[in-house]
């Protein structure tokens, strides 16, 4: 396996990893959660879920991936010859077809604002008129399927370009540009009239609120956020070079994730307190009360077009890793040429994607299990095959890998030491697999 392709670069590597945690999960997901599990408490809960949970699991993730440059089924089989791990690889190219499958359909709408933004069609409506704006879009079963399949072929096109020349370069491009536009809404965000308001809420921990509700959604939170349990990250850091330092590596995507989450926040509270809305306003945050509230500053064309523009950007280096899963397994178990493992994952998506994208409107009435085949395959992946992936990962290289080779990519053969070397070993094989069961099990039946 020399010849395997790798990252350029340390930067490009990081950069892609952040690129894959960053997405819908940090700047949609996570205020919605937060404000509706109010505010500080929950920050501070998902605070402590990154350091004890997110950090070892992702090095758990890195070990397997960096120490054996391979894809997952491939890793396993390296790892554990002669067992049956490997088959749970279908598990996760499942369930990473799933999580693209409805998050493209959630990029499609992106795709869509982005347009409207774009040509000045986001102007002059009021929250009522952008309720049944979005409502009358997810309907419409033509232009949903197109732009989930538009931005599956964008998707497609980075890809094909490899993991050099696409995946890296795009990242690279995208994240510090992203960091930017955050950060310009953010300092607009704080010059608004209830600014104060909003920080306090999203940082002043009220401990009466913390219940195990609260404790449960920012675990999950935690999890979809930093993409752990699917593989994704294994798949990234089987393309790190040998002098990568991978608790580094994981704590600096660990703490970029979360500062982006926590820039998302400060975005939007104070914006939403000074408009007289509510925090526990919901998914629909982002693309009903957001333009809305652009629609009350000077400049709404520009803020909404750079806050669409960031949706967009984070998105497709999400998209990207999920897919790159699937791609790396298909060319490298299978031999087929990493175009036909890129158009197949593609092909797949699509189909998918659009089934997701038209369960809002035409195909709201196919319920399996009572619920639509987006809310299925969020439900499933989210709650179900990312805890799984995440107590595997954690226990297989806490418990069944042998100790030496698990040193040896911590230390880099010895040529480093991390200095949390016990603690992230202690998390890995007790805090994080009890941690995570208890998730798991409550996501499945605590409701
Ligand atoms: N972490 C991504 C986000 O926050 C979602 C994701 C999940 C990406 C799993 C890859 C794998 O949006």
């Amino acid at each position: 396996m020399s010849e395997r392709v790798q990252f350029a670069t340390r930067v490009g590597a990081i950069a892609a990893s952040v690129g894959s945690a960053v997405g819908l999960g940090n700047i949609w997901r996570f205020p919605c959660e937060a404000g509706e599990h109010g505010g500080g408490a929950f920050l501070l809960i998902y605070l402590a879920c990154v350091l004890l949970m997110g950090i070892p699991v992702i090095v758990a993730e890195f070990v397997i991936g960096r120490g054996t440059h391979r894809n997952v089924s491939g890793a396993l089989q390296q790892l554990a010859p002669g067992k049956k791990f490997h088959w749970l690889s279908w598990m996760w190219i499942t369930a990473s077809l799933m999580i693209l499958s409805f998050y493209s359909a959630v990029c499609g709408w992106i795709v869509e604002y982005l347009i409207q933004a774009a040509s000045g069609h986001m102007s002059g409506l009021t929250l009522e008129q952008y309720h049944e704006r979005f409502n009358a879009f997810v309907a419409n079963p033509w232009r949903c399927s197109l732009w989930t399949v538009l931005f599956l072929l964008i998707n497609y096109y980075v890809l094909r370009h490899g993991v050099k020349r696409g995946i890296e370069r795009v990242a690279n491009v995208m994240m510090p540009l992203l960091f930017i536009i955050l950060i310009i809404l953010s300092v607009k965000a704080l010059t608004l009239d209830k600014a104060a308001e909003g920080i306090r809420f999203l940082f002043t921990p009220d401990f009466s609120k913390i219940t195990p509700r609260v404790v449960i959604g920012a675990m999950g939170q935690a999890f979809f956020s930093l993409s752990l349990g699917l593989s994704c990250l294994l798949t990234y850091a089987s393309y790190f070079n040998n002098s990568n330092r991978l608790v580094r590596s994981a704590t600096i995507i660990a703490v970029l994730d979360t500062v982006v989450a926590v820039l998302a926040g400060i975005v939007i509270f104070p914006a939403v307190f000074t408009y007289g809305m509510t925090p526990q306003e919901g998914p629909t945050l982002v693309f009903e009360v957001l333009p809305a509230i652009f629609q009350q500053m000077t400049g709404s064309y520009v803020w909404n077009l750079l806050f669409f523009i960031l949706l967009f950007f984070a998105s497709l280096t999400s998209t990207i890793s999920m897919s790159e899963i699937s791609i790396t397994f298909f060319s490298e178990e299978y031999k087929m040429s990493r175009n036909g493992a890129t158009a197949l994952n593609t092909g797949i998506a699509v189909v998918f994607g659009v089934l997701c994208a038209l369960s809002f409107g035409v195909l709201n009435d196919l319920r399996i299990f009572g619920l639509t085949l987006f809310e299925l395959f969020d439900f499933v992946s989210s709650n179900i095959l990312l805890p799984a992936g995440g107590i595997f990962f954690s226990l297989f290289v806490g418990w069944y890998v042998d100790r030496r080779f698990v040193r040896d990519q911590l230390t880099n053969f010895s040529t480093v030491t991390p200095r949390v070397h016990g603690i992230i070993g202690f998390c890995m094989r007790w805090v994080a697999p009890v941690a995570i069961t208890i998730v798991f099990l409550y996501g499945l039946f605590g409701h």
